[in-house]
């Protein structure tokens, strides 16, 4: 294998190609140990599987409000070359030709240095309430529309995920990383056209090592209160109406402090017809 192209804080990526294709290919093999590569990999093939789910819904729902923009996550491959009888395990993608950019990473880390970066934070914000709160596509990369075609083509996105943590691999923070979202991410005019609000104002910042512990524990089936990541179950509740989805009161209550507050439900966008409180 040639000298690596690129390299990343895990992984160094390989020019490759495949014999009689003149497509130009990106092998990525894990920077540390290869023990666990093969998990490795096939944790990142499930990140891009996952993203890939999530942009094709968004897609259509930028159409549907008039957006030209649209996202393509790259689908890659297990690659296995044998060597000395032993087992080395790659990943395998498309080479994105262009300027490749990080608009936004697992931990806060937002670029706001391109004039299309709203679309990619609007992303992440989606996945979180497509999901119902419970996983988050983050460490969007890639390549911009404009300088390759239709779609901004992107690759190696990390997920949060509610539940066992890193479950998706080493970027995977769980409810920590999601929260982290959250308190960094201002809504943009995108967001806002899309129904979307930014709960900035109302995540705490200060309770990591607690939230850490409880990601840790806390079973990918429990419903979460998306404003403090506690058990729904913990304190009163209230639940919207037509939809069912529901947050604590006590959370409901500072959200209706807000100025920018409407009376409609911030996971899935609906107006709510009537807040009820299980006795
Ligand atoms: N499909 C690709 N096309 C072109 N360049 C790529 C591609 N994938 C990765 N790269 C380059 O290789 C570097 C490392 O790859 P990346 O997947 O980001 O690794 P890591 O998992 O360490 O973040 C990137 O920063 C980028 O410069
Ligand atoms: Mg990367
Ligand atoms: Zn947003
Ligand atoms: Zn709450
Ligand atoms: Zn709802």
């Amino acid at each position: 294998m040639n000298e690596p192209f690129g390299s990343g804080s895990m992984r160094l990526a390989y020019l490759a190609t495949i014999e009689k294709q003149s497509q130009l290919l990106v092998a990525k093999q894990w920077k540390t140990s290869q023990k666990n590569a093969l998990t490795k990999c096939l944790q990142q093939l499930k990140c891009h599987q996952l993203a890939i789910k999530y942009s094709d819904i968004f897609n259509e729902k930028l159409i549907k409000f008039g957006e030209k923009q649209k996202l393509k996550f790259l689908a890659i491959k297990l690659l296995v070359i044998e060597k000395d009888k032993r087992e080395e395990f790659y990943t395998l993608e498309e080479y994105i030709p262009g300027e490749y950019v990080k608009f936004n990473n697992n931990y806060k880390f937002v670029n706001n240095d391109y004039a299309e970066y709203p679309i990619f934070q609007c992303f992440s914000h989606f996945t979180f309430l497509e999901s119902g709160c419970k996983e988050m596509v983050v460490d969007i990369q890639g390549v911009i529309a404009t300088e390759i075609g239709d779609y901004h083509v992107l690759t190696d996105p990390a997920v949060h995920s509610q539940g066992t943590m890193k479950q998706f691999g080493m970027g995977d923070l769980g409810n920590l990383g999601m929260k982290a979202f959250n308190c960094a991410h201002e809504c943009d005019e995108l967001c806002k056209k899309l129904g979307y609000m930014s709960l900035q104002d109302l995540v705490a910042d200060d309770e990591d090592e607690q939230l850490i512990k409880k990601t840790k524990s806390i079973s990918r089936d429990e419903p979460l209160c998306y404003i403090c990541f506690d058990e729904l179950n913990s304190k009163q509740k209230s639940v919207f109406a037509p939809c069912g989805h529901s947050l604590h009161t006590e959370c409901l209550e500072k959200m209706k402090k807000l100025k920018k507050f409407k009376d409609y439900c911030h996971l899935c966008t609906q107006k709510v017809e009537l807040i009820y409180i299980p006795k």
